[in-house]
């Protein structure tokens, strides 16, 4: 098995030990962290350094597993190298941090708002690398590195937005083994009024699941929870997120989006020194992005696509050729002043672009949606964890996947014609 990111380096790991202080997961503004030298975090979970991917001769300041061939977790200068070994990571005494290259330009840094009175730097357990005040020990940091992620999700990071400051925190991938700078791949939350999962490359989506349906994401089945394994997502005035948590910390676990664009999900069981790939999450055609376009449904059978049940293929001719990026087409016209009404499917993943309206009951949100001439669908999803949800869409409706056993019901604007067809709501899946 290939695993993108392990590189196989040669650095010498050689403990920071300073007169001012000999714990090795702290520095402090009195003490210089120089190629060679490392923070190891207090239970000797992670390690901050330097390193060299593959074979460049270009350094970057990383956090990595202690102890485990290099697997990198988080890079600071990711576009910025420091050339051959004279890279240098200062403390300053404001609680700056600067990243030197050869002593003389800076290379990265992270300039504060709110000062600290007396900085430390300190690398977590968790992989979190921190700025804080050294009295306090509250989580109240100055600064974090699991703010501004690399290609990996490490439990208990958080990948959405803060609100307050409009922070969006998403992963990126390498753009090769031996260059952590940007590449093509993002993941990452949708605005908060429409949070979903998805991938881009670019600007194009990939891959998408959502929205949270109380208990997953839709559509993101095969990851949801289990006895080790906890996905978590949060929605409230504060912030809008997904994570995940372990429930048996002996296993290493991480989440990384390849420079391919997979996102896969990987453990490390017990003093193992070999990652298994447990899942990749867009394996499947039907994965990808708007696979059988408007209103059409995918299925892990052939053929892939089909229309959803009151609409025909736009062009039954590229419907018959395969090629179904054209998608479908209502069969009966909608007529929003001539009594349009709602046709409720089931077991299916949830089109993209919805959005969050309003703390409505069925009754509410139905009502709501009927007198909106561009309310396309709505259903009613526990998305705040209080039981009562209105998600609409306005707009078409695409990226629709069949999930017989595991989907979710929406309810979709059809045409008297269509409803008078099957006398009252009549239920698909
Ligand atoms: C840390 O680096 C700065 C800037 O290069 C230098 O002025 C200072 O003396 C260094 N401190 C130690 C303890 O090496
Ligand atoms: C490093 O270079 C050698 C020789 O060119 C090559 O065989 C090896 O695959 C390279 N290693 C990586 C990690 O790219
Ligand atoms: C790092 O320093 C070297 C030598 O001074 C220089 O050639 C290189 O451009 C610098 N790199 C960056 C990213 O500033
Ligand atoms: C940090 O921010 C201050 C104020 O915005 C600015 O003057 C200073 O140049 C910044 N320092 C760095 C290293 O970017
Ligand atoms: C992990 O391995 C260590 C040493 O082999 C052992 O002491 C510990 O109990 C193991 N933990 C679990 C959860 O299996
Ligand atoms: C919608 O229905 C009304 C009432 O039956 C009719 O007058 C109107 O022409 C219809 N509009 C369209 C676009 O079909
Ligand atoms: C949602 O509406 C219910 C009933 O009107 C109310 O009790 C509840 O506080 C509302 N929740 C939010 C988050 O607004
Ligand atoms: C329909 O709903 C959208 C989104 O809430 C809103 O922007 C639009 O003004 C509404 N249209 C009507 C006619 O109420």
């Amino acid at each position: 098995m290939v695993l993108p990111l392990l590189f196989a380096v040669s650095f010498i790991s050689i403990s920071l030990i300073s007169p001012a202080s000999t714990a090795t997961n702290i520095l402090t503004p009195a003490q210089n962290l120089t190629e060679g030298q490392t923070l190891v975090s207090f239970n000797k979970q992670f390690e901050l350094g330097f390193f060299s991917p593959g074979n460049s001769s270009n350094s970057f300041l990383g956090i990595w597993y202690h102890n485990l061939p290099l697997t990198v977790v988080w890079v600071a200068n990711k576009g910025n190298p420091v050339t051959g070994s004279f890279g240098q990571l200062t403390l300053t005494r404001n609680g700056g941090l600067l990243l030197y290259n050869h002593s003389t330009s800076i290379v990265w840094c992270v300039n504060l708002t709110v000062m600290a009175n007396s900085p430390i730097l300190e690398l977590l357990d968790s992989g979190n690398l921190v700025i804080r005040d050294e009295e306090t020990e509250s989580n109240n940091y100055a600064w974090q590195s699991f703010d501004y992620l690399s290609d990996t999700l490490l439990p208990g990071m958080k990948l959405g937005w803060k609100l307050k400051t409009g922070l969006n925190r998403f992963m990126r991938s390498w753009k090769s083994n031996e260059d952590p700078s940007d590449g093509e791949f993002t993941y990452s939350i949708d605005p908060p009024e429409s949070p979903q999962l998805v991938l881009r490359r670019g600007l194009q989506k990939q891959y998408r699941c959502g929205p949270w349906d109380g208990a997953r994401l839709s559509g993101g089945y095969e990851f949801k929870e289990n006895t080790v394994f906890k996905p978590i997502f949060n929605s409230n005035s504060d912030e809008v997120y997904y994570t995940f948590e372990v429930s048996d910390k002996s296993i290493l676990s991480r989440l990384v989006v390849t420079r391919f664009g997979q996102i896969q999900y990987l453990t490390l069981p017990n003093h193992s020194q070999e990652w298994v790939m447990m899942v990749t999450l867009n394996r499947e055609n039907c994965d990808r992005y708007g696979m059988c376009g408007t209103y059409g449904s995918c299925y892990n059978d052939d053929p892939n696509c089909r229309c959803l049940k009151g609409f025909k293929p736009k062009s039954p001719q590229d419907w018959s050729l395969i090629d179904w990026s054209g998608g479908c087409k209502r069969k009966h016209e909608l007529n929003c002043s001539n009594g349009d009404g709602f046709v409720k499917y089931k077991g299916l993943k949830l089109p993209d672009n919805s959005v969050v309206w309003a703390n409505y009951s069925h009754e509410e949100c139905k009502v709501e949606c009927l007198n909106n001439c561009s309310c396309m669908a709505y259903t009613i999803i526990d998305v705040h964890g209080n039981g009562r949800g209105c998600v609409v869409w306005l707009d078409e409706l695409i990226d629709i996947r069949d999930f017989p056993s595991e989907g979710d019901e929406i309810y979709i604007r059809m045409a008297r014609a269509e409803i008078g067809m099957y006398t009252l709501v009549f239920q698909f899946n």
